[in-house]
Formats: structure tokens, sequence, C-alpha cells
């Protein structure tokens, strides 16, 4: 005769507080905060909210995860299995928040009771994993492809055959700026530019006062550096290109700053058809505010943060890209810029445009800067 541990096998069982008795003739259905996956040759069915983790052992029990994707009452379900057994099944998913049931609104409890209904599942799901989710999982700093991979370079390998050296900044200018909380006020979004174009020189010095790499050390456990703005782990796995939209002396083209040397280097386009659309999503994203001078990609190269980071890679990647929003409305209130950061963007057509490869290196981040 079968018994639940035929049919499922519980992997993780955190403590559970659902402990609330199921209504009668409860409609049941699949809670819309799990996810599956293969675990060797079986599926594995975990909850998002409750971490809760099964896998499925038998086809009756992928069967009935079947049937659940749809509002069912536990008569309704088609099992070949007696109804003690059948009820086991229902109440430990209920419990662990694999399947919920719809309450007397028609609405699923679990979003209810946890106040999830505006919650999207990429959301929750990124929300849960990047924090630290079990007592017993390695999380934070982990080093954890130390003894497989060697880490990245802190810098990225030459994307062009030559480069294009910017001129120093004047310390003596920058000694003249607004006092620092002036600059805090004074700080805006600012989308359309109000000059015809960004004068180079202004824009080295941007780069220079912003991103600029200060120290480098290349003898530690990974390379990383010192820069004007943090970085978890000092890794600065974030790295910038533009398109000059409107650069004085600067041909209209995509640009990678090159932060040690203090550079630039001009890139090619892999295929120039996408760079209207590249342009037009800065413009929709600003609310078609104007023709930004400068359109930045901020990119990060993953696997220089993965190598280190347990659980928390991805997350620690978007704080940076929130450091470097504010250093740049920063430096660019001080130079009487007009600064704004961009929050949505896709990552593939910047990828395409300039040949990168997607997983390894994307844009994670976008910013408009004019004169
Ligand atoms: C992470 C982030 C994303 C943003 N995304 C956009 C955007 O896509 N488009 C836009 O026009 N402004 C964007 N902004 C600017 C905000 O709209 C702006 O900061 C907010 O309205 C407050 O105005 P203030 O910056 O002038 O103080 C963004 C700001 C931040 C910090």
């Amino acid at each position: 005769m079968l018994r639940l541990n035929d049919l499922i096998k519980i992997n993780y069982l955190p403590q559970v507080s659902n402990q609330a008795l199921l209504p009668k003739n409860a409609i049941y259905v699949l809670s819309r905060f799990i996810s599956m996956r293969m675990n060797e040759e079986n599926l594995e069915v975990e909850s998002v909210i409750t971490n809760a983790k099964i896998t499925l052992m038998h086809t009756i029990a992928n069967n009935l995860i079947f049937q659940l994707r749809r509002p069912c009452t536990m008569h309704n379900l088609d099992a070949d299995i007696d109804q003690i057994l059948l009820q086991q099944f229902i109440k430990i998913l209920y419990l662990i928040g694999i399947i919920t049931y719809r309450d007397e609104n028609n609405n699923p409890h679990d979003e209810v009771q946890h106040n999830l209904l505006q919650w999207e599942w990429h959301d929750l799901v990124f929300h849960q994993k990047s924090r630290k989710s079990r007592a017993d999982a390695p999380h934070g700093g982990t080093f954890r492809f130390k003894e497989m991979i060697k880490p990245l370079k802190n810098l990225k390998s030459p994307m062009a055959s030559e480069s294009i050296k910017l001129p120093s900044m004047n310390i003596k200018k920058i000694d003249k700026d607004l006092p620092f909380q002036v600059v805090l006020n004074q700080r805006r979004s600012r989308r359309e530019p109000v000059e015809k174009s960004l004068p180079l020189p202004i824009l080295a010095e941007f780069l220079q006062r912003a991103c600029e790499i200060q120290v480098i050390h290349t003898d530690q456990i990974y390379e990383n550096t010192q820069r004007r703005y943090p970085s978890g782990g000092g890794i600065h796995e974030l790295e910038i290109y533009f398109y000059a939209q409107s650069v004085t002396d600067l041909t209209p083209a995509i640009y990678h700053y090159l932060p040690l040397e203090h550079a630039l280097e001009k890139l090619d386009i892999g295929e120039p058809n996408l760079l209207p659309h590249f342009v037009k999503s800065y413009q929709v994203a600003s609310a078609n505010a104007g023709v930004p001078h400068v359109l930045f990609a901020i990119t990060a190269r993953f696997n220089r943060v993965n190598w280190k980071y347990s659980e928390m890679a991805y997350a620690l990647i978007l704080k940076n890209v929130g450091v470097l929003y504010q250093t740049f409305y920063l430096v660019a209130t001080a130079m009487n810029l007009r600064p704004c950061a961009i929050g949505s963007g896709s990552s593939r057509l910047f990828s395409d445009l300039i040949n990168l490869s997607h997983f390894d290196e994307s844009v994670v981040g976008e910013f408009i800067l004019s004169a």
C-alpha cells in the first residue's frame, strides 16, 4: 500500500506557521509562489513563501500537482490512492505553502494572509533568495569558487585596438565646488539638455571625478580597487559604457571608459540597426523629455561577484548600481550638469549592440547626462 513517503520526499521543512484548520470542501489550487525544477530525475517543488522543498517521487504525485494547477475540491481530484492518503498529501502541501485554497472572495488564501496580491513571483523569489535563506545555508562572502576557478581580473581585456586619452581634471577648479550640503540640496533629476552639446573636457572631468581608479590592489586573494564610490568587497564589477550623442569633439559612437588609464575605447557596433532602438529606449524611459547628450549603460561582470558571494551576488550588484547612481548625481550637480537615473531598459539590446556575452556581462543600470 502506498504511503506519503512514496509520493513525496520532504527535502527541507521550515517551521511552518500555517496551522489553521483547512475549511471543509475547500477549493484548492497551487500557490502562485512556487517554483519547480529538476532534481536528478525527479521534479522538485519549492514554496517561495515558506522555503519548504519537496521532491515528487511518484507519477501519482506529479499528476496531482498537475491537476491542482486549476482550482478544485479534494473530491474532484482524480488519483488512484485511498482518501486518507489523499488528505495527508493535501494537508502537508497546504501546511508548507505549496497549495492554498480560495477564500470566500475567490482570492488565494496565502496571498491574502501574507499580503502578497501585489507581489510578482520573480520579485518575491529574488527577495527571499538573496537574503539569508536558512540557518544552515552558506551566505555572504564564502569564496565558493576559490579552489576551482581563478577570479577574474579587475580590469577588462582591451575592447579596441586604440584608446583615447582624456584630459585630467583641474584640481583648483574642484576646490571651488559648492559646499557639500548645497550639492545635496540642489541635486535634482534633470532630463532635458539646455546647451547644444556637452564639451569633451567636461565629460572627462565627470568620469574622472565619479569613477576613476585611485588605487588598485593586484596582490590579494582577488583584485580590488579603491575608487570614489564604494563597492561591496571592493570588487568594482561595474563597467561604464556610453553613447555620445552630442559631445563636442567626440564622434557619436559607443565608448567604454577605462578607469585606470582615464581613457576611452571607441567600440565597434555589432548591429548598427539596433542603435536607434537603443537611443529611443532612453527617451521613452525619461518621458521623451529631450535628447540627452550622453546615454550611459552600466554593465556588471557578474562572475567577479559570483566567485566570492553565496545567495546575494546579484542583489549586491544592484546595490552597487544605486551607489554609482548617487555618485553620478552628486558629481553632476557639483559640476552644474543635468543628470537623471533611468530605471528600466533592455539588457539584451545593449549586449547585441556591442556583442557582449550576455551572461558574462550585461547592463544593470542606465543614466543620462547633459549640459
Ligand atoms: C533607481 C532610480 C531609477 C529612476 N528611473 C527613472 C526613469 O526611468 N526615468 C526617469 O525619467 N526618471 C527616473 N528616475 C528619477 C526619479 O524620477 C527622480 O529621482 C524622482 O522623481 C525624484 O526627483 P529628483 O531626483 O529630482 O529629486 C530614477 C531615479 C532612481 C533613483
